[in-house]
């Protein structure tokens, strides 16, 4: 196979306080690539090429929040929505930051079509980025295109918050959805984690109202109460084990030392979204 894949190109980028190396090629400019570190703005992610530049620019630059609606606020974390058609400097600047995280999606520079949800958490300067994901105004059946904890915040349970609020926003819609394909392989562990920690939770508070061992509930039911859609509520149920037929009908076998494991999981602290805190409506 002659697959050729572009060489990582960018050195290192400073973004407000962090000093970032990238993973991926990214098609910034070639003279932004052929410096030792490329400078963001933080705030509206405008790149220049050295630290002088950036602080001429920070001086003009009185943005300090992303561009567009803030829908989610809990304590210091924030959720605010970009349309990339009215937003496209904005919109473009992040796709091509996000691109240096990314090996298998090809840049869109078209960004119209896009919305971009990015999550801030906040401080007397400011609404930082944290990591953001976008998707299709049109699509039926995505509910994300990509998502990205920028690398200074991974592994804080940030990406679960991301895929958990791509979720909450097709609830809102009355909508089951599921991520673009392919994912990546942080990107499949993260929704792997997400979809069972989801569907537990649901079959959680199922067995209380059923009687005592026997959980009925059909793959349809579960979808509809967590929006992620039936295809990837049966792939996650066979994960775990938990699909049986019974009369000629998917139904699940729940197993009570996962359920009691997951219990045990949920000691860990863990923020999730606080669905009161999202003031959200779909646009027709
Ligand atoms: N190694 C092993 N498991 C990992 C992992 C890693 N490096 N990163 C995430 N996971 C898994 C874990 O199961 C984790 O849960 P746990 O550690 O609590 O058990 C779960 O994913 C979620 O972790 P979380 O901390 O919420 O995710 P994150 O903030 O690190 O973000 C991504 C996850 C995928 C968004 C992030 O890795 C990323 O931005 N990657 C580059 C872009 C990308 O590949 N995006 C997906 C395709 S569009
Ligand atoms: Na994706």
């Amino acid at each position: 196979v002659n697959e050729i894949k572009a060489i990582k190109n960018v050195q290192w980028i400073e973004l407000g306080k962090h000093r970032i190396k990238p993973w991926y090629f990214s098609p910034y400019p070639q003279v932004m690539c052929a410096q030792p570190c490329i400078y963001l703005c933080e705030w509206c992610l405008k790149y220049v090429m050295n630290a002088t530049c950036l602080a001429r620019h920070l001086v003009k630059c009185n943005l300090r929040h992303p561009p567009g609606e803030e829908i989610y606020r809990k304590d210091t974390i924030s959720f605010f929505e970009i349309d990339g058609r009215r937003s496209r400097t904005y919109a473009q600047n992040l796709c091509l930051l996000s691109k240096l995280f990314l090996d298998e999606k090809t840049l869109c520079y078209d960004t119209d079509p896009f919305l971009f949800y990015i999550m801030t958490v906040f401080d007397s300067r400011g609404f930082h980025i944290v990591g953001y994901f976008s998707k299709e105004k049109t699509s039926d059946e995505n509910n994300l295109a990509c998502v990205l904890t920028l690398p200074p915040y991974q592994r804080l349970g940030y990406g679960r918050l991301l895929i958990e609020l791509s979720y909450e926003l097709s609830k809102c819609e009355r909508k089951t959805g599921s991520p673009e394909k392919p994912l990546s392989d942080l990107g499949l562990l993260s929704y792997r984690s997400y979809w069972s920690q989801a569907i537990l939770d649901v079959l959680i508070k199922q067995k209380y109202t059923d009687s005592e061992n026997e959980i009925t509930i059909s793959i349809n039911e579960i979808s509809e109460k967590t929006s992620i859609n039936p295809d990837d509520v049966t792939s996650t149920l066979r994960d775990l084990k938990m699909i049986v037929y019974y009369k000629s009908q998917h139904v699940l076998c729940v197993k009570s030392d996962v359920v009691k494991n997951h219990l045990k999981d949920k000691s860990k602290p863990q923020v999730r979204i606080d669905a009161s805190c999202l003031h959200w409506v779909p646009k027709e």
